[in-house]
């Protein structure tokens, strides 16, 4: 798939990946509408667009709310002329025991989680169709493949919208519609100081992308037409092992992140 003049809806565009994409793609062409909540950063990354010759419009928007999602697709299709691609980025953290684990913070994980790129999707869904086709890209997470300690919630929804996006992906089979899954693992953003729950803890040593890296390998990925996509070699490998001995996935997953928040 070429990116120029396509017409690409990001979520989540605001700030870390969503902005990184955002800049990436419109250096390969791609025409945006940039969604989240904050107007005035959004603006900024609209304005950055702009700055570098290319074409971005930011509608502030909250993907929880299914009103919000409509009126910005709405907007979005009248300014580009129509939607060949939604980026499902948007996303919040959650950092708690499941044991301790509050049901409000739950509840909100998986209405942005879960619930936003649903609303999203069903949104864009018809603008795809009537184009005889188009991409949906689900930024997931490695937790949504893995059973992360001390991240029950949010492992939670991104396994559900895994669930979600695969099914959907069998249903457009052959219709024109693809849909590529993404499975960053930890990615060099303020997604921990953004995050509901306990907090996450200051890992200095932690391993990390840059966004800018994980925007670069899902643009190629969408290029050649990938369907699930992981961004570094040991995030698959590490699945891998996850399959065929799942003890010793465990036993490495506990030793990363298996301190309690609270301890
Ligand atoms: N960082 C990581 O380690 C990591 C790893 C794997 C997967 N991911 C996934 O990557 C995606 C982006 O995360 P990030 O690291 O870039 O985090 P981030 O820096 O915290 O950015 C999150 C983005 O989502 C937007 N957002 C949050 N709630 C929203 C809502 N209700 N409606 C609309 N927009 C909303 C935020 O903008 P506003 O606050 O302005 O709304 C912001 O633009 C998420 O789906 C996350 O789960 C991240």
């Amino acid at each position: 798939m070429d990116w120029n003049g396509r017409r690409i809806v990001i979520t989540g565009a605001s700030r870390g990946i969503g902005r990184s994409l955002a800049l990436n793609l419109a250096g390969r062409g791609g025409r945006l509408v940039l969604a989240a909540r904050s107007g005035a950063d959004l603006e900024a990354v609209a304005r950055e667009v702009r700055t570098r010759g290319g074409e971005a419009v930011a509608v502030p928007t909250d993907v929880a709310e299914e009103g919000s999602v409509r009126d910005m697709v709405r907007t979005a299709a009248l300014a580009l002329g129509g939607i060949d691609v939604l980026v499902n980025n948007a996303g919040v953290g959650l950092r708690a025991g499941v044991q301790d684990m509050n049901p409000a913070d739950f509840t909100r994980a998986l209405a942005v989680n879960l619930l936003g790129p649903l609303h999203c999707v069903q949104a864009v869904l018809p603008y795809l169709r009537q184009q005889g086709g188009g991409l949906v890209i689900s930024i997931s997470s490695l937790a949504g493949i893995l059973p992360v300690p001390f991240l029950g919630g949010y492992s939670a929804s991104k396994h559900a919208g895994i669930a979600l996006f695969r099914c959907l992906r069998a249903e457009l089979a052959g219709r024109g519609v693809r849909v590529m899954l993404v499975y960053p693992g930890s990615v060099d953003t303020d997604f921990r100081r953004n995050a509901l729950g306990d907090g996450y803890p200051d890992r200095a040593r932690a391993s990390r992308v840059s966004p800018e890296q994980v925007a670069e390998v899902v643009a190629r990925a969408a290029e050649a037409e990938r369907q699930d996509v992981f961004i570094r070699r040991s995030d698959r490998l590490l699945v891998m092992v996850a399959r065929l001995a799942p003890g010793l996935a465990d036993r490495v997953l506990i030793g990363r992140y298996g301190k309690s928040p609270r301890s």
